[in-house]
């Protein structure tokens, strides 16, 4: 099902992770390179695919987000006024929290003409318009889900593939619905949606290691998506107290938290990681990007969304095509 010779899959991981290079690598070494489209506007993701098929001729997946509904502004106003004392602390302004559909439809219409291998989503189900228009440009699509229900619906709208994605993963969660925590183990996750679903699986979700991958296609996963695992090598354009943070161990932990961006998103749980934020994503993801961005600039990793699986604390400054080797076994 996936064109590529090992079941390993870098996941995209939008914000910086994600480049050309680390697609390259883990596409040389037989995994299946992504770009990441989100947050991305359409003329820069035209550019990044066209980046990443300069350094390798692998086929390659391109992900993309689903746009959300906007969120109640006057809840996104409570949570500015308590973040005001931090702005006032970094010397910078709130973001303007100003929702968008992250491009969403422009950035469709940039993917169907370059017709990647196989196109990815999260954060939501496209609507099976769009995955007939993919499939019409000879694309394969996946849907990142979380349930039995969310599995149904993506199948309902045609997906060919299933990213399972267990309350382990790092990053966003990909939940449609972010009324909560998706807090379902990748293994029961995997059974759950195995129960309900003959498509085929990626499983997502804390995999760092060999044992990791067979534990999954036990399960009856197809491959492995890996994220955490990639973020320290030298390919990523994971930032410098991001890399620090995860390398000398600086938090003890991981938490699932919506205080950066308004969406669930698993990372490392330093002290910005507390705040407790309205469901409103896109909003503050802008909201608190100045804040993000000062700290980071001045090596403070206490604000930062320093996203991180479960499986951390065994991350390695490697090369992404070792760490893919290692993985496979
Ligand atoms: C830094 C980071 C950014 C991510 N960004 C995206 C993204 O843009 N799109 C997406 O579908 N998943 C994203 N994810 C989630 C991954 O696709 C995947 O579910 C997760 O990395 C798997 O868990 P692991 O990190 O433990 O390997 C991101 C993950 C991380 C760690």
């Amino acid at each position: 099902m996936l064109p590529c010779d090992l079941p390993i899959v870098q996941a995209p991981m939008a914000g910086g992770p994600s480049t050309p290079a680390l697609a390259a690598a883990v596409a040389s070494a037989g995994g299946l390179g992504f770009v990441a489209g989100g947050y991305l506007a359409p003329g820069a993701l035209r550019s990044a695919i066209a980046d990443t098929q300069a350094l390798t001729s692998a086929p390659l997946g391109v992900n993309l987000f689903l746009p959300s509904s906007p969120a109640d502004p006057a809840a996104v106003g409570a949570y500015a006024r308590r973040l005001q004392p931090e702005a006032d602390r970094l010397g910078v302004a709130l973001g303007e929290p100003r929702w968008d559909d992250d491009g969403y439809p422009a950035k469709l219409a940039v993917v169907v003409a370059a017709a990647p291998r196989l196109v990815s989503f999260t954060f939501g189900c496209p609507p099976a318009a769009d995955v007939a228009q993919l499939h019409r440009a000879g694309c394969q699509v996946a849907v990142t889900v979380t349930s039995a229900a969310e599995a149904r619906q993506a199948e309902a709208a045609g997906t060919d593939l299933l990213i399972v994605q267990g309350t382990e993963a790092g990053g966003h969660q990909g939940q449609f619905a972010d009324d909560a925590p998706n807090r379902t183990l990748l293994l029961d996750a995997l059974a759950a949606v195995r129960a309900v679903s003959a498509l085929p699986m990626i499983a997502a979700g804390g995999v760092m290691t060999d044992a990791d991958l067979r534990r999954a296609t036990a399960a009856g996963a197809i491959a492995v998506q890996v994220g955490t695992a990639l973020l320290c090598t030298p390919e990523a354009g994971t930032s410098a107290v991001h890399r620090r943070a995860l390398l000398e161990r600086r938090y003890p932990d991981t938490v699932l938290t919506r205080a950066y961006s308004g969406r669930h998103g698993r990372g490392l749980r330093n002290r910005f990681a507390g705040f407790d934020a309205p469901a409103a994503y896109p909003e503050v993801h802008r909201l608190t990007r100045p804040l993000r961005a000062a700290a980071a600039a001045a090596g403070d990793d206490s604000v930062p969304n320093l996203w991180a699986g479960t499986g951390w604390a065994s991350v390695q400054d490697a090369p992404a095509a070792a760490v893919v080797r290692a993985i496979a076994g």
